[in-house]
């Protein structure tokens, strides 16, 4: 556990973080995030769908099913409730579950007495996360967004779909009771956070999951990566430092005002980079704010800095093979891990997550970790992902996942990817995947292809779409 972070607190706490609120309120994708931010951080923790449950025994339930006047219904209903707190609890006691979100409705008072009494009685916490909101607008939008979709009404006319979910809503409506029983742990997120009350919190976990939730926002925006152009030192193959952009890592900071501007439109856009020479000069001819922020700094290879892998190989041997062998929790002599990275970058999450449209431009490990994040790689595999040199990532988090296109200048660099086991091989050129330049390309004559588009190239741009919350195909409400 990072025990810089605070988080070691956790070891002795387990808790149940139950979702509350009416249908189509977005809890699912609150609770997704709040795994998704904790498993980023170490934290072991999972969500609990009772919908899945549900529909194990109703798959296509209509809005009457729903009506707490449906005694069956209502049977069913409860049966799946419990069916997920069972595992719930299993997963507590057997598997070490830190924090277990139970995704439901939960929306009276004795539903969520008698959770409380379940996780009580084994010795967890509960903290209630209500959503609630009344902007009708925005809850037709969620329905037809994702309710429409969703397996209960797969083969149905979107429209009927629609028209029964509003009915379904309908239902809670009528029992209903928002949270304020004085004694509970919770936070309610009134309109997406316009107003936030917060009752009786009493830990720290507690307190960064409540922060965390309040600077979540459903405005439309995107996150664009990139890493600094080639440096002096890539060329080199030596690791850390700071050095200048080489000639073709200056070629990328000229191109990229076009690049850019490919990939963002009209848009202003907020500019973050590194402290370090490099990320500042690939933002040079950029015109947006800029801000630098330490934290964004490569990640520390102590004494191995300036070296090259050939080099670590060499003199440190066991600490090459040490690092191969788990490369996340590495800690080079008197540098960083990924796991240290990790734990300083979660404030610029924060912000992220806060902000609107953000151009992030640092380093290979600074990158890695934050794509992670936000496309939820597991830490095993985060470490060892490439993230060429010369290409702009943009990610748009949608409803249930994050979209992902890629925006590659056709500007030869050095790949800086070194693959498990195998000693140093810096210098292999990512030019060599980059193809000929497409018609109509745009951005000043800078390539902005991907292998993917040929077929499509009025695009002249990469567009590979990835889903990163898991809840898409099997969306489990
Ligand atoms: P159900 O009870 O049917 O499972 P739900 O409350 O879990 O519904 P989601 O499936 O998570 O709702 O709904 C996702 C939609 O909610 C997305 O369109 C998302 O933009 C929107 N959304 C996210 N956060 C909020 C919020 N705080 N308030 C209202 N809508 C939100
Ligand atoms: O749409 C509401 C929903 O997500 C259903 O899919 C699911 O069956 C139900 O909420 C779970 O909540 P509850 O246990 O309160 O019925």
């Amino acid at each position: 556990m990072a025990s810089n972070f605070g988080f070691e607190q956790i070891e002795d706490s387990q808790i149940c973080v139950v979702m509350v609120g009416l249908p189509a309120r977005g809890k699912s994708l609150i609770a997704q995030k709040i795994v998704r931010y904790l498993k980023w951080l170490s934290v072991n923790a999972k969500s609990f769908n009772v919908g899945s449950y549900r529909r194990a025994d109703t798959p296509h339930p209509t809005a009457d099913f729903f009506d707490t006047e449906n005694v069956e219904g209502e049977r069913l209903r409860r049966a799946a409730a419990e069916a997920a707190v069972n595992d719930m609890l299993r997963w507590f006691e057997h598997e070490g579950g830190h924090v277990g979100i139970l995704d439901a409705t939960n929306s009276t008072r004795s539903r969520r007495a008698w959770i409380e009494e379940r996780c009580k009685s084994k010795g967890y916490d509960v903290m209630f996360v209500e959503s609630k909101c009344d902007d009708e607008e925005l809850i037709m939008n969620n329905i037809l967004e994702v309710k429409t979709t969703s397996p209960d009404y797969i083969g149905q006319d979107p429209e009927v779909a629609a028209r029964d979910f509003r009915d379904r809503i309908r239902n809670y409506e009528k029992v209903y009771e928002t949270i304020d029983e004085p004694h509970l742990t919770y936070v309610k997120l009134i309109n997406v956070s316009s107003q936030v009350i917060i009752n009786q919190v009493s830990n720290y976990l507690q307190t960064r999951i409540i922060y965390f939730t309040m600077n979540l926002h459903i405005t439309p925006r995107s996150i664009w990566l990139s890493r600094h152009g080639e440096s002096e030192f890539n060329v080199l193959g030596k690791l850390g430092g700071d050095a200048g952009l080489s000639p073709r890592g200056m070629s990328y900071a000229e191109a990229l005002p076009g690049l850019v501007k490919a990939s963002v439109g009209v848009k202003d856009i907020t500019l973050w980079t590194s402290t370090m020479k490099r990320t500042i000069q690939t933002t040079k001819h950029l015109t947006y704010p800029k801000k630098q922020w330490k934290a964004l700094d490569e990640l520390d290879a102590g004494v191995c800095d300036g070296l090259t892998y050939e080099e670590i190989e060499k003199k440190y041997p066991e600490d090459f093979r040490a690092r191969d062998d788990d490369k996340y929790n590495y800690r080079y002599q008197g540098g960083e891990s990924y796991r240290d990275v990790v734990i300083r970058l979660e404030p610029i999450i924060m912000e992220m997550e806060r902000g609107s449209d953000i151009m992030v431009v640092t380093h290979q490990a600074i990158l890695r970790c934050i794509y992670a994040y936000f496309m939820n790689v597991p830490q095993d595999q985060s470490p060892w992902m490439e993230i060429p040199l010369h290409t702009v990532i943009k990610l748009t988090p949608r409803a249930y996942g994050t979209q992902e296109e890629r925006f590659r200048a056709n500007i030869p660099a050095v790949s800086t990817f070194r693959a498990k086991y195998t000693s140093a091989n810096m210098g292999g050129e990512t030019a060599k995947r980059v193809k000929p330049p497409v018609a109509g390309a745009q951005a000043n004559g800078v390539i902005t292809i991907n292998d993917d588009v040929e077929t499509a190239p009025q695009k002249a741009r990469a567009v590979s779409v990835v889903e990163s919350l898991g809840l898409n195909g099997d969306k489990t409400v």
